[in-house]
């Protein structure tokens, strides 16, 4: 067991700045305060100093797809390679999803996703389980999987139909059995019926480019189904959590919730706070990037959900990593609904979200924290071992110089994806050491921990303590 002691920097938690020095044993944060030095200094092997620089509670990625078998592809990064690059952007926990096939039980999927992350990840990993075909079968998986297996969330989805799409009778039978047990459904909110027919209706047309697929999953698409799914958690008194909601129209369903004293969870993804739907004009098939489901919006989509944050009607920001590299893209190069759905995003999601938001004065350095890991460890039953820095809590500390400016490029990412979304933005702010249970993984740019290191987090229910 290694002691670590970092002195002078400046601890951020969803709720405090403290400047004050954290010392480590193990695993686990033993004492955060002033002048720890003159108590542990002899204990310490290693002593860092991290003056100037704030530390953060590691990063947790709620919703990411590492190597996710999608539209006859897969996406390009590994468990070994997301992880290593999620680290080096200060995210030390992910929740990927395993995906039920059609056919299968949940347990088999699970099974699978543990089977291609195990001995592989970088950084601290655990599951939602993407129910798919929720048959009898399926049902009565569902305690085990949340008693036993750590798995309290259930993502569906309301498009991609003959695929991974459950009907409202599905999903309505699924909330009420994740309840029973405590866990909560997430849900993919787009209409598939709608979607389907506007991509017909383009393609008959002859519109082919990645500029119509935001036009055939435009905002209607998502509010109708954001608005279906909170009356039918409403209805049932069900727990809910949206992922990746992108704009005004979706959040004013989220917002009319409130009125009827309905609470849903909501999360959006960096990419929809930051960049919007000009993306899709890229020139040579650069608009392909970018294609996502929900796709990008408009400006004012993105100053609505900044004013969403404010307003605490969402909780979390996740990325949402499906990267394909240009030639998985070209798929679809004869018809944007071909092309694989997903962007990279793991690396830069904390430091995009410091740099543009915290320093833009958008937010403040606490709801940073909440917003990028806290909520999210609350949510999912990670917290207290994730999600902050707190003593007896998992030693998982970003040291974050918030002066250093530094430019994002595919050139430079660890993303295993030969484009950036952000390709040459400048961000001011930078993770110089990310610290994972105690031992530091990534420091100055240098991984000092090789695949395997990252450990399955099993999780509770949410509301109650991960110790
Ligand atoms: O385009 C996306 N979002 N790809 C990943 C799968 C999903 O819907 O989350
Ligand atoms: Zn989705
Ligand atoms: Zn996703």
């Amino acid at each position: 067991m290694k002691n670590l002691l970092i002195k002078n920097g400046t601890v951020v938690t969803a709720s405090d700045t403290q400047n004050a020095d954290v010392y480590i044993e193990g695993e686990k944060v033993v004492a955060i305060g002033n002048d720890l030095g003159s108590r542990f200094s002899k204990k310490a092997d290693q002593i860092i100093d991290a003056n100037g620089c704030y530390l953060f509670p590691g990063g947790i990625d709620a919703h990411t797809h590492m190597q996710l078998p999608f539209m006859g592809t897969f996406a390009s990064d590994t468990f070994e390679t997301g992880t290593l690059a999620g680290l080096h952007g200060g995210t030390t926990t992910i929740i990927d999803f395993a995906f039920q096939s059609h056919g299968d039980t949940l347990n088999s999927a699970l099974n699978a996703w543990h089977e291609m992350a195990k001995d592989k990840t970088c950084s601290d990993y655990a599951f939602h389980v993407a129910v798919t075909d929720f048959t009898e079968t399926a049902q009565k998986e569902i305690q085990g999987l949340v008693e036993k297996q750590g798995v309290s969330s259930f993502k569906t989805f309301m498009a991609y139909k003959g695929a991974l799409m459950l009907d409202d009778r599905q999903i309505i039978q699924l909330m009420k059995e994740v309840k029973k047990f405590g866990g909560i459904v997430t849900t993919h909110a787009e209409n598939g019926d709608l979607v389907d027919t506007l991509i017909a209706e383009n393609r008959a047309k002859g519109n082919l480019g990645p500029e119509f697929h935001p036009l055939s999953r435009p905002p209607i698409v998502e509010s109708e189904a954001t608005g279906r799914i909170i009356d039918i958690a409403h209805q049932g008194g069900h727990p809910l959590y949206i992922v990746h909601l992108t704009c005004e129209d979706a959040l004013n369903r989220v917002r009319a919730a409130t009125l009827r004293n309905q609470k849903v969870y909501v999360e959006t993804c960096v990419q929809y706070l930051l960049l919007d739907d000009s993306a899709y004009l890229e020139e040579n098939f650069g608009g392909s990037k970018y294609v996502m489901s929900p796709p990008l919006r408009k400006k004012s989509d993105q100053e609505a959900l900044w004013k969403g944050i404010d307003q605490n009607l969402i909780e979390v920001v996740a990325t949402d990593h499906c990267p394909f590299c240009m030639d998985q893209k070209k798929m679809g190069i004869k018809d944007f609904s071909k092309i694989p759905n997903g962007a990279p995003g793991i690396e830069h999601r904390m430091e995009l979200m410091f740099s543009e938001g915290v320093l833009k004065k958008r937010i403040n350095l606490n709801k940073f924290v909440d917003l990028t890991s806290t909520a999210a460890s609350k949510i999912f039953g990670l917290y207290p071992r994730k999600g902050s820095i707190a003593v007896g809590g998992d030693a998982d500390i970003v040291i974050f110089d918030p002066k250093v400016k530094h430019t994002i490029s595919a050139a430079t990412h660890h993303m295993n994806c030969d484009y950036s979304a952000y390709e040459g933005w400048q961000v001011t702010g930078k993770c110089r050491t990310t610290i994972l249970r105690g031992q530091v993984v990534i420091d100055q740019g240098k991984a000092l921990i090789g695949k395997g290191y990252g450990k399955y987090i099993p999780r509770t229910k949410p509301g109650v303590a991960n110790v």
